[in-house]
């Protein structure tokens, strides 16, 4: 089986969207520096979302503008509607995700919109994507249960990834946004998608509320997958979904990913030096184990 895991670095968005103190622009684009110099080969730069809804990313255009792209490096941005998707290209953003959930309650609370609503959102994006050459990632939240409804169907889960693959999205990643899942809960949902979509093709994106992230991840390396969403430091949550806690931690990740011999690509040292640098900024420390450990050595 490949031993190769493809972290997606989340931090920069996913990990700034819900801070309570403001980020200078500057500091943001310090942080995508220093993460591009770690190894990793996707990293989520901002939100091209509606300010008024976000806004700690509402410098999103100024934070893409600013930041050096290097090779081999995909700077993917979230994209909400086609007025997100002009927004983005505007500045020559090259890689988009859309995102929409697994839960009706959710996604309106998320986006004023229900699914089949966001889903036909996408399609325009998606058809103008395939004609400038842009890249479409897909995110399905609340895959292991939803702070409205609780419990959420595996066959919803199935339903809204197979929409968005069928519609074009390269890759679907499944959110756990606020972090309730357990491993063998985790492993059976990212199971039953496989069963309808290529396992290359999926990612997971656990957030770590419950401290379940790791188990999680484990847990879906074991059933196949080889794409992990992480925040650097585990910095984040979801302003929409209440209760949600941090990214699990990219530190933490590559550290269990190097310990069972797979591979990443990616200097844990200078990983975990970002991670604390980010947290220094942000007046606390650091939220990864495995940060915190290897800064004492
Ligand atoms: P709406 O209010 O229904 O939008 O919001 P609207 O189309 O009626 O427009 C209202 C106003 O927003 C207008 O401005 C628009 O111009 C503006 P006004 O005329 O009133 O001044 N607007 C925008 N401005 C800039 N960029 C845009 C944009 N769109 C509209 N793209 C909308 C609908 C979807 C826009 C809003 O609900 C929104 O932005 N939601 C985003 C919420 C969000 O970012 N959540 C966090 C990301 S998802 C997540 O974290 C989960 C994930 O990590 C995976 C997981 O953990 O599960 C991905
Ligand atoms: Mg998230």
């Amino acid at each position: 089986m490949d031993d190769f895991v493809r972290i997606v670095e989340v931090g920069p968005r996913d990990g700034l969207q819900n801070e309570a103190q403001p980020v200078a622009t500057a500091d943001k684009i310090e942080l995508i520096r220093q993460l591009s110099l770690t190894g990793l080969r996707s990293i989520e730069a901002t939100s091209f979302v509606s300010p008024r809804w976000v806004p700690q990313l509402a410098d999103a255009a100024e934070v893409y503008a600013g930041i050096e792209r290097r090779p081999g490096i995909d700077y993917p941005v979230l994209v909400p509607n086609e007025q997100g998707y002009n927004r983005a290209r505007s500045v020559g953003v090259e890689e988009v995700a859309v995102f929409t959930a697994a839960s009706e309650t959710f996604n309106r609370t998320n986006t004023n919109a229900g699914i089949d609503e966001s889903l036909a959102r996408f399609a325009p994006i998606l058809e103008r994507a395939r004609a400038d050459g842009v890249k479409v990632r897909g995110y399905v939240s609340t895959v292991l249960g939803c702070p409205y409804q609780g419990e959420v169907a595996v066959s919803e889960v199935v339903r809204v990834a197979r929409a968005l693959h069928d519609m074009g999205c390269y890759e679907i990643s499944l959110g756990d946004t606020i972090g309730v899942g357990t491993p063998r809960k985790a492993r059976a949902m990212l199971k039953a998608v496989a069963s309808e979509i290529p396992m290359p093709a999926l990612a997971v994106h656990f957030h770590d509320t419950y401290g379940q992230a790791l188990a999680n991840i484990d847990a879906c390396l074991d059933e196949g997958v080889r794409v992990v969403d992480a925040a650097v430091s585990g910095a984040g949550g979801c302003p929409y979904a209440k209760g949600a806690s941090g990214n699990v931690a990219s530190e933490d990740v590559v550290y269990l990913l190097h310990g069972i011999g797979m591979r990443t690509g990616i200097d844990l040292l200078a990983l975990a030096a970002t991670g604390r640098w980010l947290a220094a900024r942000l007046g606390r420390e650091t939220g990864s184990k495995a940060g915190k450990a290897l800064a004492a050595l």
